[in-house]
């Protein structure tokens, strides 16, 4: 429809040129707004310029060309110059937009899993660190890491309490091998608190780390006693004792870690 008008109009124009050809003066409408309205207007604007550009330049081709055809190349070449441009401007906005934006997204994101992974590692190092830092002091024994007090004597309740400023727990011990292992580094005829009571219900011993029943008891004969006033479990010569918690021994600690 308006690619009709504009050949209507520009018709008109060409009409009204070849009338006022020898004139030499522009190449326009008589009254341009109301002969063909604004996009006319801007559709033939280019397409006067040209031909007033073509008559004085007596461009043979062009001569040879009719008006017709001049106007219908003229309104094409104008839609097509509006089509790529308004493409350029599409895949501008694609770029710009869509593209650029996941591109940017993808880097930020790998930014950020570079950074974060940098992080993370930066964090088990300093853990290990404070963890050699916490337990210093502690040994590797059999699977385990543990503290053997070999100076102060303390209350079972105080000795808990010392392990737990260490970062750890009075100890219990898992089976005969640890025992051997931990015997082998303690004193002989000397008492070492251990992580086990039966403060919480006589007769049940439990353990200490794990608040569960001790994994592993090696009670010396006539052990354990009956009596409700030895809670708490000391080793003496790789056995093990029942005995009133207020008492003052070596002890032993572990770390909550176990490392197998
Ligand atoms: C113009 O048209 C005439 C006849 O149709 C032809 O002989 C001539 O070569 C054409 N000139 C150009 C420049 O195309
Ligand atoms: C796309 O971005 C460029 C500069 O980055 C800007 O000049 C252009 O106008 C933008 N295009 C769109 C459609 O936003
Ligand atoms: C995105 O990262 C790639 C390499 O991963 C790089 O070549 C590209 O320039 C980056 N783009 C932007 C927008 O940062
Ligand atoms: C210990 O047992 C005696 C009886 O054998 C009982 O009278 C006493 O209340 C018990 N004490 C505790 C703390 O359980
Ligand atoms: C254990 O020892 C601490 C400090 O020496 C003391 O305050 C506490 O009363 C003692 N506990 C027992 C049950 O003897
Ligand atoms: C432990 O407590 C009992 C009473 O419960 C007391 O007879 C004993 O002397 C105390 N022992 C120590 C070392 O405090």
């Amino acid at each position: 429809m308006k690619f009709g008008i504009a050949l209507l109009c520009g018709l008109l124009a060409l009409h009204s040129c070849e009338v006022l050809a020898d004139t030499e003066t522009a190449c326009l409408l008589k009254d341009p707004p109301i002969q063909c309205g604004g996009f006319c207007l801007s559709v033939l604007t280019p397409v006067l310029n040209h031909l007033t550009i073509a008559q004085d330049h007596r461009n043979p081709s062009d001569l040879n060309k009719s008006n017709e055809v001049l106007v219908r190349q003229y309104t094409m070449e104008t839609q097509l110059a509006a089509m790529q441009e308004k493409q350029a401007s599409f895949e501008n906005s694609l770029d710009n937009t869509s593209l650029q934006n996941n591109i940017l997204g993808q880097n930020f994101t790998e930014r950020q899993d570079y950074l974060e992974s940098q992080l993370s590692a930066l964090q088990e190092a300093f853990f290990r660190v404070e963890t050699k830092i916490k337990y210093l002091g502690f040994e590797q024994i059999g699977s385990k890491y543990f503290y053997i007090e070999k100076v102060t004597e303390r209350n079972w309740s105080s000795a808990s309490k010392s392990c737990r400023n260490m970062g750890g727990h009075l100890a219990d011990i898992k089976d005969q091998e640890e025992l051997n292992a931990i015997q082998a580094n303690l004193k002989k005829d000397t008492h070492y608190w251990l992580g086990i009571n039966d403060l919480s219900k006589e007769g049940e011993f439990l353990s200490m780390p794990s608040g569960k029943e001790a994994p592993f008891l090696k009670w010396a004969s006539g052990r354990p006693t009956q009596l409700n006033t030895s809670n708490c479990v000391f080793l003496y010569n790789g056995e093990m004792y029942d005995y009133p918690c207020n008492y003052s021994f070596r002890f032993i600690c572990q770390t909550e870690e176990e490392n197998e």
